[in-house]
């Protein structure tokens, strides 16, 4: 396999883009080519990774200056990026930070950063161990198995499971002192939503889907996610004083794309299920209808609460990576959807490309994709969903063998359902409240003051500043 990067280590960068059969400036991706959208990925990684300084000595591994949550979803996405290309170059440092980052009771709740972290946080870092599940992704031996470390944080998120505000719900934050408590989002919610489908169809446990069956009931008795509309409307939070019936309506597309990941593993955990087909058409057409605006052609996306107006910070930049590849998973598990899904890849992948002109090298990534060209800013977020998108075109290529697996199927994680059952501090409401110290005050103001709403990873990033 050729990646552009490790023929860019042998000589001149000029020689290496030639010979990848590259233009000077920028990515110039041929869709219908492998080694095209391979090259792309890996220019895209190698730029991503040059923010990543965690496998250095003196760092911490798996923790990103400023965010905790982030370093989740990198992760995540370099598991992926193995996946689909083959390429394991950042499996050593993806399988160090992955493990060093996983808590005293292999769960995501970290000491370190616990005290901060939101069900959101702790729940992509769970993604990630179960996308590690799921595709085989190689470990260390004597490690936990990535499906232990799945089962931890759902074993742990569970027991946060709130019926005595709004008849249930988990909320955003899990302790008092912070700010995001007196919500309940779409994001927390269809999180564990979609790490229980996931783990349902992994482990054909009828427990895991019990819990999803729940989490969507109750995501739908309130308006989090309106399936009474004909529009299906995520919206990005409700508030617990209002009973969970006054909403924040911002649109983002990892709401959407959690809630679509999460119906497409039932759907195929109920071997095809009408229920969930329902469930996954609905979800699916305000999706396209939003996120892929007509105006651009209808087939490539864009993060439409915030491209526009110019305003999307470091967490929302991320998201259409999110959105990308949980499509592309959902394409090969609910297969009928793949024709749909394919040319939205295929346009997005190509418009991103377009942006990818930008820094030093003449290769970093902007953060819309519509425009076709760089919009000025470049950073980590932004070569993470780049690299999203370029992964996942590799589905054109080799979707018959490269679906999710199951325990059934190929995928050989060592299940351990007890996981993080032990972990007694990860839990407010048995009382264990944490004691609030003066830094958490200060830390909880902050949160208040500058509060929007769906953040992840805004209290990891005051642990560290403070
Ligand atoms: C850290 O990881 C990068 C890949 O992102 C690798 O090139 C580098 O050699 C690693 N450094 C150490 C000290 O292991
Ligand atoms: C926790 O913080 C200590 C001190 O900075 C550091 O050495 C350690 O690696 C950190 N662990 C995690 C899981 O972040
Ligand atoms: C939708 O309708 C069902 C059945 O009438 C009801 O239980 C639920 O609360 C409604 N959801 C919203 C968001 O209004
Ligand atoms: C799906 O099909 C498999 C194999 O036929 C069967 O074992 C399983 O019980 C079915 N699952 C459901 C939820 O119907
Ligand atoms: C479930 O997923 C597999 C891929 O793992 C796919 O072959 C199968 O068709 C899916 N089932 C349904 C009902 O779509
Ligand atoms: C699972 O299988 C893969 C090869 O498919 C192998 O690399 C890996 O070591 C196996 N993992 C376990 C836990 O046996
Ligand atoms: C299924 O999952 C539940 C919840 O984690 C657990 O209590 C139970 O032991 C699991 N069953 C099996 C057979 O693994």
């Amino acid at each position: 396999m050729r990646f552009a990067r490790r023929l860019g280590s042998l000589g001149s960068p000029l020689a290496a883009l030639l010979l990848a059969g590259q233009a000077v400036m920028g990515i110039n991706l041929d869709i219908n080519s492998a080694d095209s959208i391979k090259n792309a990925a890996a220019t895209a990684a190698y730029d991503m990774m040059s923010y990543y300084q965690g496998n250095q000595s003196g760092q911490i591994p798996g923790k990103l200056p400023g965010t905790w949550w982030e370093g989740g979803a990198m992760f995540m996405t370099l598991i992926q990026y193995w996946h689909w290309t083959g390429d394991p170059s950042y499996n050593p440092v993806t399988i160090q930070g992955m493990l060093w980052q996983k808590g005293e009771y292999n769960d995501y709740m970290p000491a370190n950063w616990s005290s901060y972290l939101g069900n959101d946080d702790q729940v992509f870092w769970g993604l990630a161990a179960m996308t590690g599940a799921e595709l085989n992704f190689p470990s260390q031996p004597d490690a936990p198995s990535w499906l232990e470390l799945a089962q931890g944080v759902f074993n742990t998120q569970v027991p946060r499971w709130d019926p005595n505000t709004c008849h249930g719900g988990l909320r955003w934050q899990i302790f008092t002192y912070q700010a995001g408590y007196n919500q309940k989002n779409a994001i927390s919610n269809g999180g564990l939503f979609q790490l229980a489908a996931r783990l349902a169809r992994y482990t054909n446990n009828q427990t895991y889907a019990d819990w999803a069956e729940k989490i969507w009931d109750w995501s739908t008795s309130v308006p989090l996610v309106n399936i009474n509309t004909s529009t299906w409307n995520i919206a990005d939070l409700v508030t617990v004083e209002s009973d969970c019936q006054a909403a924040s309506d911002i649109q983002w597309t990892y709401n959407y794309g959690t809630y679509i990941s999460g119906a497409a593993y039932m759907y195929n955990f109920t071997n095809g299920s009408q229920k969930w087909k329902d469930r996954l058409d609905g979800l699916l057409k305000p999706t396209y209808s939003t996120f892929f605006p007509a105006q651009y052609g209808g087939d490539t996306m864009s993060e439409v609460s915030c491209e526009p107006v110019n305003t999307c910070d470091r967490n929302m930049i991320c998201f259409k990576g999110f959105l990308s590849s949980w499509l592309t998973f959902t394409s090969l598990i609910a297969p009928y959807t793949y024709n749909d899904i394919l040319p939205k890849l295929q346009k997005s992948a190509q418009a991103a490309a377009n942006s990818c002109t930008g820094g030093d090298d003449g290769e970093h990534c902007g953060i819309s994709w519509v425009e076709n060209k760089f919009d000025g800013h470049s950073g980590l977020e932004e070569q993470m969903a780049a690299l999203s998108i370029f992964s996942s075109n590799m589905v054109a290529f080799q979707s018959k063998n490269k679906a999710p697996l199951t325990a059934d199927t190929g995928g050989n994680s060592t299940s351990n359902p007890n996981a993080g059952l032990g972990d007694s501090s990860s839990h407010e409401q048995d009382g264990l409240t944490k004691p609030i110290t003066a830094a958490d005050r200060a830390g909880a103001g902050i949160v208040t003051a500058i509060f929007v709403s769906g953040w992840v990873g805004m209290v990891s990033w005051m642990v560290l500043e403070r």
